[in-house]
């Protein structure tokens, strides 16, 4: 049968005590319902329904780049009216596979096992549920002679209840029919006079479905985030698997502990990550490169033997064997070549830099396109902006442009040129020319013997 997927995300999440919807707060750098939304469409091709109702538009602008349905749900009455919001999205024979928003650790093949018991056993529901240290705040599912029998909120239990240690983790299978034909009957007589979903276990168990809890033992999979303290314990398991994934494929973390790689980012083999390095978005690093200590890199493709060194790199390119930092910026919309050095306290912004290019010291390249092989001595600044506007530099290929030099743009440096240390360039240089503007210097003798006589 056919699977679709129903992800609730309309709560609120009072206990993140948040501006944000609970559910677009980010573990690894993605929103928790966006790791829900990636995980179902890896086991489905029936596009995924949301239901969203708290910070509605947030929810869905987080979302606008996945391929989801959105439901929604007004008033946040409970996940069983979430449930029934989805109603018209639920067709007869499917089998619905039911998520919650704020649960973004579980792991794919936990899920294809759970499918596969469920079909095995032909079972009409089953939920996915975990003996966890701790069951404060989840559901109990409550077992008859071995079978389980229904699930109590932990608001909801008495003490004998209350000591069960397997849990719900808020995910679920059915079958499409017959919850359509039952989900009426989901009332609000508890604690909190919410519609539970949950209570569909016990209504399916009195029409005498085949109900079943299918228990598995990894129970940081099913965390459910509420809280800040559970939103930092959810980053550090899911942050740990992407290490770890990193290294069994042959990427070296000298301490995984304190490297921070976002889910999404790609990274080649023999490629070196020191401490303090933050991997982020979409990055791709390629092989054999060796980054960090203390480095950022965010949104950026990065070629194979790249060397970045305390650094930051935000949404740029960076070619073969070039060498970043330490302490460079390049600012997004940066291009840069193969075999080139951008060195320490060099800030780099929406410029493309060529081939063989070196640009080692306290410089300054805003809004330029410097070719290749060429050499931009300490402390270059390209004048970008005159207070209103910003404008291009051109420095052509072979080029040496000196220590302390400004580029006021718009201006071009051609390639074969000089520019003599000192000199603001106010006007294009010329092919194989030098470019000098800068004061005579005058020496004036004897002037330090006459100045100290004077005190
Ligand atoms: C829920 C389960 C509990 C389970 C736990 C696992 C119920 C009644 N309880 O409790 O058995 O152990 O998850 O983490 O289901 N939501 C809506 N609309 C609503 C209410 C909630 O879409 O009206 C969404 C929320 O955005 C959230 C999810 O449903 O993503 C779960 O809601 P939450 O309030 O966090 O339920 P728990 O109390 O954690
Ligand atoms: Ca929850």
């Amino acid at each position: 049968m056919d699977i679709k997927a129903i992800i609730l995300a309309a709560g609120q999440g009072t206990r993140m005590h948040s501006k944000l919807p609970k559910v677009i707060h980010k573990i690894a750098g993605k929103p928790l319902v966006e790791h829900v939304v990636l995980l179902t469409q890896a086991l489905t091709e029936q596009k995924p329904v949301v239901v969203i109702g708290h910070g509605a538009d947030q929810v869905k602008e987080a979302l606008l780049h996945l391929d989801v349905d959105f439901i929604l749900q007004h008033e946040q009455l409970g996940t069983g009216h979430a449930i029934m919001m989805a109603k018209e999205h639920i067709a007869e024979d499917e089998t619905i596979l039911v998520l919650y928003g704020d649960t973004p650790l579980i792991d794919k093949k936990t899920l294809v096992d759970f499918i596969d018991y469920y079909n095995e056993n032909n079972l009409d529901l089953s939920v996915l549920s975990m003996k966890v240290p701790d069951p404060t705040g989840y559901g109990r599912i409550v077992k008859e002679s071995g079978k389980l029998n229904k699930i109590v909120e932990h608001k909801d239990a008495d003490q004998n209840t209350l000591a069960i240690d397997e849990v719900n983790s808020g995910i679920y299978l059915m079958n499409s029919n017959q919850l359509l034909m039952h989900m009426h009957k989901i009332q609000n007589n508890n604690k909190q006079n919410e519609f539970y979903l949950t209570d569909i276990v016990e209504i399916f168990c009195q029409q005498g479905y085949n109900v079943d809890a299918y228990c598995i033992d990894d129970y940081t999979q099913m965390l459910g985030i509420n809280n800040r303290v559970q939103l930092a314990e959810a980053e550090k398991i899911m942050r740990n698997r992407i290490n770890l994934e990193l290294m069994l494929s042959g990427v070296t973390i000298i301490d995984p502990n304190n490297t921070y790689v976002d889910s999404g980012v790609k990274v080649g083999k023999d490629t070196i990550i020191y401490p303090g390095s933050m991997i982020r978005c979409n990055s791709i690093i390629g092989e054999s490169c060796e980054i960090g200590p203390r480095t950022v890199i965010e949104n950026s493709i990065i070629d194979d033997e790249v060397t970045v060194k305390e650094s930051q790199i935000l949404n740029s390119r960076v070619g073969k064997r070039t060498k970043v930092g330490p302490y460079a910026y390049v600012r997004p919309g940066s291009n840069i070549g193969e075999e080139v050095k951008i060195g320490d306290f060099v800030e780099i912004k929406n410029s493309n830099i060529g081939n063989g290019t070196k640009i080692s010291h306290l410089t300054y390249v805003g809004d330029g396109d410097v070719g290749e092989k060429v050499n931009l001595g300490c402390g270059v600044v390209f004048v970008n902006y005159d207070g209103v506007k910003k404008y291009r530099t051109k420095v052509g290929n072979d080029s040496f442009v000196g220590c302390n030099v400004n580029l006021v743009a718009p201006v071009e440096v051609s390639n074969d040129a000089y520019v003599a240390a000192g000199t603001t360039v106010t006007k294009d240089v010329p092919e194989g020319a030098l470019a000098i503007g800068r004061e005579k210097q005058k020496n004036i003798d004897g002037w330090v013997k006459r100045k100290r006589s004077r005190k």
